[in-house]
This record gives C-alpha cells, structure tokens and sequence, in this order.
C-alpha cells in the first residue's frame, strides 16, 4: 500500500450544516498527524477542473459556526463518466495527493466507491446530508440542524393555525426518506406524518384529523415528506380539499431554508468527532469506508453497506405518533 503524504478534502452534493466542521477536523487532525491537506473546491466539479489549494490550520479558522461549506459544492454529471474520473485522477495525480475525504450524501458516497473501485485511491467519506439516508450511521451530519429548523417553523405555524383553527401541511425534505418528517413531527406535536416509508390512505388521514377537531383540537398539522410517492403536500393537499372541502387548508413548503443557519452542538460534535476519525481510520490502513455514529460510537461503514437505500425508519416512532394524535 502507497504511503499517503498529502490527503485531499472536498464537500460534495447539497450543503448540510456542519460541513464547516468536518472540514476543521479533518485538516486540523490530518496537519496534527504530519499529513498535508489540500483543499478542493465545488466537490468532484472542482477536481476535475483543476480548484485545489493548499490548506493550513488558519483556512479553517472561524468557521465551525457557519452553515454552508467553505470548500463550495456541486453536484457534478461529467464526475458520472469514464472521462470525467479519469481527468479527476491525473489533477489528483498532478497535485501529489493520495488520499480523499469526501463530505457528502448518497450520491457523493456512490461517486467515491465508483471512483476508488476503478484506481487506486484511498478514500474515507464522511455522511453529511439533511437527509440522515445514510445506512450504517444513526445519525448524518447536518440532519440535527435540519430538524431543529422544521421545528422551529412549525412552532411558529402552530400559532397561526389555532388562531384560524386551520389544517395545515407542511412540506419538508428528505429525498426519498421520511426520517425529517418523522422526528418533525414529533418534535412538534404534529397530528401525522407523511412519509414514503408507509403508506396511508386519505381517507385514513381525514379519519384521523377528524378525530382531533372533534376532540376539540383548533388546529391540525400533517408533516408532509417531499416525495412522489407521498405526491408533497400541494398534492396530499389538493386531495383533501376535494374530498374534505369541509376544512381550512393550507399548505406550506419549507424547501431550502431546512439546508441552512448555523448548526447546533450535535451537529459540530458529529462533525468534529468524524473528521477526526476519519484521519485515524487512514491512518489505521482503512480504505473506501464511510465515518458512522452508532450508538455513540465510531464505526467504519464500507460504501456498499452505506448508499443501500434502504436505512429503516424506527417504527416505534410511528406508532408513538399515532398514540399522541388523539
Ligand atoms: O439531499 C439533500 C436535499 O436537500 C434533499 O433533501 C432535497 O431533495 C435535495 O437535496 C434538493 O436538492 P437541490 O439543492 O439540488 O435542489
């Protein structure tokens, strides 16, 4: 196995807070153990067209607090050629660097494992993504702030909606994942989630909100994940109205503002704790695995385990959730 003298860092696919962090860790913990940090920028886009600086401790100053990713990202189509990994491996090549530390998502961590199976490039990826889609990790980066931000918006819709004694339907994000939807909803005391994971019958949801108003709940809020298999809640929305037109409805999309602000303690925690490891598990002679926090401890996820899709939303939730709805 090649010696790694300089490691390479990029963020890649949609921002998440806490990126900043993981970038901190990793260069000031790689720079600590005697490696040389490069840094690239707008992810895989960046490396192919040749956006590689050097990074000292100080490049990192400052930016632990900040949404956002310093290094920018991107999500990059020519990365998903031949042509285009091959042109990412010269520019590595050319700038001497050994070893990547990918931050990112799904996509991001599919990329690493396609690039690492084609040359021989050690890479460690680290799960940040508002999604917390990644297999293997109890917990993604940037998904904490995600969710205090939705509970944060709904406390303040809550308010609007039991003066009008509205039903309300809130779109969150999440990729083809409810784990936002899910945990918002019970962060806030919502009546439902909507969510890919199960699937739930209009009527079953009006039975459902029925209950509450006759119950002489004032409002209502239904959490909504984007997804085509929940049609969003324009969607959801627009089927009740027609079945329902008996209820106020309305119907807010929170969209990219769930991606931003400055994230919360667990979020730099994560962060700090797995770009650190990161640089220990190179150290330690690991190759194309992914950082994860299980049960509050590090693991090593290889990539094909991690991009699986299929990460189980916890059951137990959802029917807590249904328990608290009446
Ligand atoms: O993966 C993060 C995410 O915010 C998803 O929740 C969302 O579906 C997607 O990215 C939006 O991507 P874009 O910023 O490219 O619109």
């Amino acid at each position: 196995m090649a010696t790694i003298k300089t490691i390479g860092i990029l963020t890649s696919g949609g921002d998440a807070p806490g990126m900043n962090a993981a970038i901190r860790a990793v260069t000031r913990s790689a720079i600590y153990s005697g490696f040389k940090v490069k840094g690239i920028y707008r992810g895989y886009r960046g490396l192919i067209s040749n956006e590689i600086v050097d990074f000292k401790p100080q490049n990192v100053s400052n930016i632990i607090q900040h949404g956002g990713t310093i290094l920018k990202t991107a999500r990059c189509k020519e990365f998903m050629t031949e042509e285009g990994r091959q042109h990412a491996y010269d520019v590595m090549k050319q700038h001497e660097i050994d070893a990547l530390i990918v931050i990112g998502g799904d996509g991001s961590l599919s990329g690493a494992r396609q690039f690492a199976s084609e040359f021989d490039v050690p890479i460690v990826g680290l799960p940040a993504t508002i999604d917390n889609d990644l297999y293997g990790t109890d917990h993604t980066i940037g998904y904490d702030t995600a969710l205090n931000t939705i509970m944060w918006c709904v406390d303040r819709i809550r308010d609007t909606a039991t003066s009008h004694e509205r039903l309300f339907f809130i779109e969150v994000m999440g990729r083809t994942a409810g784990f936002l939807a899910l945990s918002g909803a019970l962060a806030t005391g919502a009546e439902a989630a909507i969510i890919p994971e199960i699937s739930i019958e209009v009527d079953q949801l009006a039975e459902l909100i029925e209950n509450g108003f006759r119950n002489s709940k004032n409002s209502s809020i239904v959490l909504v994940a984007e997804s085509p298999i929940t049609g969003g809640a324009m969607g959801l929305a627009e089927r009740v109205r027609t079945e329902y037109p008996q209820y106020d409805t309305r119907v807010t999309i929170l969209g990219h503002l769930q991606r931003g602000g400055s994230p919360t303690a667990q979020d730099r925690i994560l962060a700090t704790r797995m770009g650190a490891a990161a640089i220990d598990a190179l150290i330690e002679g690991q190759r194309n695995v992914m950082i994860g926090d299980h049960n509050d401890q590090i693991v090593y996820v290889p990539f094909s385990k991690a991009i699986r899709k299929d990460k189980p939303i916890d059951r137990d939730l959802v029917e807590t959730l249904r328990r608290l709805s009446i």
